[in-house]
């Protein structure tokens, strides 16, 4: 009996540690509680938590394409044109990213476009396996509106990145980058957005 409350005695924790403790404690309650608030306003929030700086001008085609857009509830899980959920990805800017033709081969046939796993585009019980099959022409109507929703350069779903503006950039090339880089390459921020899809 009195050897074990000498060993109850021995492990019990000094005051330091027990601050430790606290401090931690307390760290991972409050980062709950955040990550929580966080959650919480992705979901209600209508504002995009990243800005898009994107803009769009539907051609007759795309119109159609934006209505289907709307009735098949696509924007249960995606955002594009400022309406829709920031639980999905956001389609603003995706025409500077994806070409049309792109675009209507993932509608159609999505595994096979991305090349891997997708998450709910796909085959049946995939939550919007309905998508493949709409007719072709709603495909086709669906992937020109989307192709012409375009991103500014510099905006986060831009493959340019912003205009040449950058100091710290410059002053790291001038120090940094070989005389001969400068002749070899050329400086990506100052090219046009191509707007014509990456892939
Ligand atoms: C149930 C949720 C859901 C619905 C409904 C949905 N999507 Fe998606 N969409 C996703 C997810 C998740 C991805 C990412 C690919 C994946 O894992 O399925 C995606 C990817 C995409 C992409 C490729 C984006 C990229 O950058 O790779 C396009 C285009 C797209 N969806 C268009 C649509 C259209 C058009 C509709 C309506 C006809 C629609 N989606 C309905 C969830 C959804």
């Amino acid at each position: 009996m009195t050897e074990n409350n000498q060993q109850t005695k021995k492990q019990r924790l000094k005051t330091g540690e027990k601050l430790l403790f606290i401090v931690a404690g307390a760290f991972i309650i409050l980062a709950s509680i955040a990550f929580g608030i966080m959650q919480y306003v992705m979901a209600t929030s209508d504002k995009p938590i990243f800005e898009h700086h994107t803009h769009f001008d539907l051609s007759e085609v795309g119109q159609r394409g934006s209505e289907i857009y709307r009735h098949q509830a696509c924007s249960e899980c995606h955002r594009a044109m400022s309406e829709g959920t920031n639980m999905g990805n956001s389609l603003d800017g995706i025409g500077t990213k994806y070409s049309v033709e792109w675009i209507e081969k993932f509608l159609s046939d999505p595994e096979k476009t991305y090349d891997h796993a997708t998450m709910d585009h796909g085959k049946s019980p995939k939550q919007a396996y309905y998508v493949a099959l709409l007719p072709k022409k709603d495909i086709h109507d669906l992937a020109v509106f989307l192709s012409e929703l375009k991103s500014d350069q510099g905006s986060s779903s831009s493959p340019v990145p912003p205009k040449g503006e950058s100091p710290f950039i410059d002053m790291m090339i001038n120090s940094w980058a070989p005389d001969a880089w400068k002749e070899k390459y050329t400086d990506i921020r100052d090219e046009k957005p191509t707007n014509e899809g990456v892939k």
